[in-house]
């Protein structure tokens, strides 16, 4: 009994914990650095979620370039919280908050007609903004949380700003997806609204932020504007708190979250890279990951898929009646 004891603390000690350090080892080689050295004086950006997470640390990359920052937040101690540590550790005065509640079109439409009046320009928007529910939780306007504050709401924004970014010139729609869209197997767009789990219902957002890039990156043609799509990484953030509360679930993101996580600064790189590094215009719609294109997943590879997708989204949040 004893020995076996021995056994089992030696096999710890000599085999899991060095695979383990090689793999952490591994995971820092691998991720992907935004070197650019380029400046943002004079450029207006937008970040949804940039109070905490990988939204934050976009925007303290973003005002040390000398950007005009607007944080999109929905609460706003949390913002002028987050406002008030980026000017710190930047000097940048020019952050501002725009309050913008995802879960709500009628809030998004207010914040669009707000952005579009106040700013002359708008060179970047980030559609950072993320939630992973545990639950079938719907808003008022009749959908899944998950998939209203991940897609639904990212895809009214995004087209109710396209004016102004046309108007400004080079600009970019950088979107922040996940690779768990590899596991929305069972997408099919008549089941769209549908809970089918939560893991799935998130795995499906994310998927519809990628086709919703692909399209949007092919009615941009022939204008300034550029789109990317991108999977930041595992990140230690906020995002895993709902999930850590299921037991199940427990098992799976605590080691993610807490051993094989990027921090929130390495997890930005790739929205940084997406929106700021030079001569990237011709990979419009493409994905990124660790600062590098990758090929498509598996589950986003129908073109068809993306348009007809976009056809229902675009009746789905009302858009059609704003044109
Ligand atoms: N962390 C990862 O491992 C990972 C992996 C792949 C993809 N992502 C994606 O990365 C993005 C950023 O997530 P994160 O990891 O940085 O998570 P996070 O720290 O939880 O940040 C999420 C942000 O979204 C905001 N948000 C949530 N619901 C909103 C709503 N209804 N209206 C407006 N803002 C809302 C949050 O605001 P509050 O602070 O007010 O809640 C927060 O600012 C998400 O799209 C996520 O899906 C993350």
């Amino acid at each position: 009994m004893q020995s076996a004891y021995i056994d089992v603390t030696l096999t710890f000690f000599f085999i899991t914990v060095p695979v383990l350090l090689l793999f952490k080892l591994y995971l820092k080689c691998s991720i992907g650095w935004c070197k650019s050295q380029r400046t943002l004086v004079g450029r207006t950006a937008i970040i949804t979620g940039a109070n905490t997470g990988i939204g934050l640390e976009t925007a303290i990359d973003f005002a040390k370039r000398g950007a005009k920052v607007i944080l999109a937040c929905r609460n706003f101690s949390k913002a002028a919280e987050a406002r008030r540590l980026i000017i710190e550790k930047t000097d940048n005065p020019n952050i501002h908050i725009k309050l913008v509640d995802l879960s709500s079109f009628e809030s998004v439409r207010a914040f669009a007609r707000s952005v579009n009046e106040s700013e002359e320009r708008l060179d970047i928007l980030v559609n950072n903004a993320g939630v992973a529910p545990q639950s079938e939780e719907k808003t008022r306007d009749g959908y899944h949380l998950g998939m209203q504050v991940n897609y639904f709401s990212m895809f009214l924004l995004t087209n109710l700003l396209l004016g102004l970014m046309e108007k400004t010139g080079s600009s970019r729609v950088v979107n922040v997806s996940s690779l768990m869209a590899n596991f929305a197997l069972k997408f099919n767009l008549n089941d769209l609204c549908k809970h089918l789990g939560d893991v799935d219902m998130y795995c499906r957002t994310k998927l519809c932020i990628i086709l919703f890039t692909k399209e949007l990156a092919k009615r941009l043609t022939n204008t300034s504007v550029t789109t990317y799509s991108l999977h930041p990484g595992a990140v230690k953030t906020d995002i895993y708190n709902d999930a850590l509360k299921n037991v199940i679930y427990w098992f799976v993101f605590y080691p993610m979250k807490n051993w094989c996580s990027k921090t929130p600064e390495e997890g930005a790189q790739t929205t940084i890279y997406c929106s700021v590094e030079k001569n990237i215009e011709q990979f419009s719609g493409q994905h990124f990951e660790d600062c590098h294109i990758v090929g498509d997943y598996y589950s986003a590879r129908n073109v068809e898929l993306a348009a007809k997708l976009w056809s229902m989204t675009e009746k789905l949040v009302g858009l059609n009646n704003e044109k």
